[in-house]
């Protein structure tokens, strides 16, 4: 199948990249190299890479046609200050651009796979759980895990970068509506892999072995550290698109996915592990939490699992020391 991955040279673009190479697929990955990091991947993906800045009608006209387009690029502005000063740079571009993607995969007949986040959800049901301090994690009784008819999209406040999500997310959806334009949405937790640049915002697990490597000091947003977040490894999200892009109808089904309970992880407990692993500390810096940024978030993938028969795989022990052992030459990276 002949598939074109917006953002393709970015962290999820290009491992998924050279999933489906590995399967057999054409691809060809469109970036405007926009993300740090993303221009190491471009020697790769040479032959099949194309320059494109999805908020310009004009280079999206030029892309040639495909059987499939994975909308997997955005501007990575989470929950902070930036956000809320900017406001319309994330918007405009996850958002607004999602409608040039739309509009070229109308023309050319192509399906759409949406890669969108847990961040469009309003996430103030959480606060309705009781929570409990345990020694080294907030919980959540009886929470299972964050998924669609639980959480809403609509009300709460979402931060800036879930904002520009939630309008990709509603255009995708109406796209298909309207104009059946064949698609499928999945709404994926905090992922982690090789090729990943994190920083104290985003990718917070993949910095914090950066900074252990460059002994400096990691950052806690509130909570003390005891917040709790899951992961899943990209590896994981690629088996699962490559199977979506086999057996799924493409009449936009929304799908929850990440690492789920069994991968959710406090940042102290994470510290832990990662004190063991280099066998020293490094400095913890505490900032104020952030807005919409709740203590514990994980996703519920139960309904992805009973449609596609899939789970995550990679421990969280194996993800960390996979981002230990590939972290070292990333640490030459200025941040
Ligand atoms: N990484 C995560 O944990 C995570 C979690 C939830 C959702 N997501 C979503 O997954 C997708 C991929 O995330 P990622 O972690 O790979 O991000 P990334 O920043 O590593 O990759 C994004 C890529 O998109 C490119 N890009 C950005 N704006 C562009 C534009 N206007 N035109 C062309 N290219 C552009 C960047 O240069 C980069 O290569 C994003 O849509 C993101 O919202 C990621």
């Amino acid at each position: 199948m002949k598939i074109l991955i917006t953002g393709g040279l970015g962290f999820i673009g290009s491992n998924l990249a050279r999933h489906l190479i590995g399967l057999g697929h054409d691809v060809l990955v469109a970036d405007n190299l926009i993300r740090r990091g993303s221009e190491r991947n471009l020697a790769d993906f040479e032959p099949h890479f194309l320059y494109c800045d999805f908020r310009n009608e004009e280079d999206v006209a030029l892309l040639p046609g495909a059987d499939l387009i994975i909308n997997c690029h955005a501007e990575m502005v989470t929950t902070g200050q930036k956000g809320y000063q900017h406001p319309e740079l994330p918007i405009r571009n996850n958002g607004f651009s999602t409608l040039n993607v739309l509009n070229w995969a109308r023309r050319h007949g192509a399906r759409v796979m949406h890669v969108s986040t847990n961040r469009v959800y309003n996430l103030e049901p959480l606060e309705r759980y009781e929570q409990l301090d345990r020694e080294t994690r907030i919980e959540l009784k009886d929470f299972e895990g964050i998924r669609r008819g639980l959480f809403s999209t609509d009300g709460g406040e979402k931060g800036i970068y879930g904002i520009s999500k939630l309008v990709a997310d509603a255009l995708v959806q109406e796209y298909f509506w309207a104009f059946g334009v064949p698609a499928v949405i999945n709404r994926i937790g905090s992922i982690t892999g090789p090729g990943q640049f994190g920083c104290a915002e985003q990718g917070w697990a993949s910095h914090f072995v950066m900074s252990y490597w460059k002994r400096e000091p990691i950052t806690f947003i509130g909570y003390g550290g005891k917040q709790v977040r899951d992961l899943l490894h990209v590896r994981d999200l690629c088996r699962l698109f490559a199977a979506q892009i086999e057996n799924s109808d493409f009449r936009c089904e929304v799908n929850d996915v990440g690492g789920g309970k069994t991968r959710a992880i406090s940042l102290l407990e994470a510290k832990a592990i990662l004190d063991r692993a280099f066998g020293y500390e490094v400095p913890v810096l505490h900032k104020p939490a952030k807005k919409a940024d709740p203590p514990v978030t994980f996703m519920d993938n139960r309904e992805v699992t009973a449609a596609y028969g899939w789970t995550p795989e990679t421990t969280l022990e194996a993800m960390f020391t996979e981002m230990v052992d590939l972290a070292a030459p990333l640490a030459t990276i200025s941040s």
